[in-house]
């Protein structure tokens, strides 16, 4: 019979899965609830953005087993990504304690954790995500941002060519993943000043050529410091990027009155004896 059918036996142990967050900085963002399924699961997977935490992490658990053997070049990563919901349910369907260990936090531009929760929810497993502080978080704070105070709109950079959207300019900008924009094939781990051209041309229908752009990488251990190098939006193409960095652009026009729904609003202080 498939695994995928076979209902659990009474005296099979039921299993469950916990996809945490490790947070961004080795030694200083793991969450005491995070830690907790840590070391309370029989396995742990890892997809971590350093060697050095993966080694970190090993020292929390005997059984680490690390997903990022399964990236290769010249595969797609949503090959990659399907196989470790596979190798994380595997273990679940065996009955076992599973905890899937993502940097940063699991939900945050990350496929595989938000699929393999619906997956193991859908077979009747408790499934549970734990939060992780985030690149988007360090950003907010080294780079002194305020999302509420003016908004902020993320977007994957890909998205952003191969569909029509809307930025809004008076609002900051948040590319992730820029260093491989516009890779149709998910493939590549990079791809190059041409393809961030494509980019650079999509981004100038609301931003002039010489608007600051900041390119972004927080830190992942404890003796570096953020990376913060601004240029301007034309030198995108053949600036320094790697995969580990996101970028940000400033407002660039102030916010415009809704003079029609301040009436409306007034209208109503009135109506309600605010006024
Ligand atoms: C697949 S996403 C993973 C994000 C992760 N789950 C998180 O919570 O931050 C990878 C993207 O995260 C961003 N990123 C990863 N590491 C970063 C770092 N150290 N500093 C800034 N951004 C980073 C980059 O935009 C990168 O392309």
């Amino acid at each position: 019979m498939d695994t995928l059918t076979t209902p659990p036996s009474n005296d099979t142990p039921r299993g469950s899965l916990a996809c945490v967050g490790m947070g961004m900085t080795l030694g200083s963002h793991l969450t005491p609830l995070a830690r907790s399924h840590i070391e309370q699961a029989d396995v742990v997977f890892a997809a971590l953005s350093d060697g050095i935490v993966e080694l970190w992490l090993q020292r929390m658990h005997p059984d680490v087993r690390s997903l990022q053997p399964y990236y290769a070049e010249g595969k797609s990563r949503m090959v990659t990504y399907r196989q470790w919901v596979e190798l994380m349910m595997t273990e679940v369907r065996a009955g076992k304690k599973v905890c899937g260990v993502f940097y940063g936090h699991p939900g945050i531009f990350a496929w595989s954790p938000h699929k393999v929760i619906e997956v193991a929810r859908a077979e009747g497993f408790a499934a549970h995500m734990e939060p992780g502080i985030s690149a988007e978080d360090c950003l907010y704070a080294d780079l002194g941002i305020d999302p509420g105070r003016l908004g902020c709109q993320h977007f994957e950079a890909s998205q952003l060519l191969f569909y029509e959207r809307r930025i809004d300019p008076t609002g900051y900008l948040i590319l992730w993943q820029v260093g491989l924009v516009g890779d149709l094939s998910l493939k590549r781990f990079s791809t190059g000043p041409a393809y961030r051209q494509v980019l650079v041309d999509v981004l100038s229908q609301d931003y002039p050529l010489d608007h600051e752009v900041i390119i972004y990488r927080g830190v992942t251990l404890p003796i570096q410091k953020p990376r913060i190098h601004r240029i301007v939006l034309r030198d995108l193409p053949n600036a320094t990027l790697t995969a580990e960095e996101t970028v940000v652009l400033p407002p660039a026009a102030p916010l415009k009155l809704n003079l029609a729904m301040r009436e409306r609003l007034m209208e109503l202080d009135k109506a309600y004896s605010v006024a």
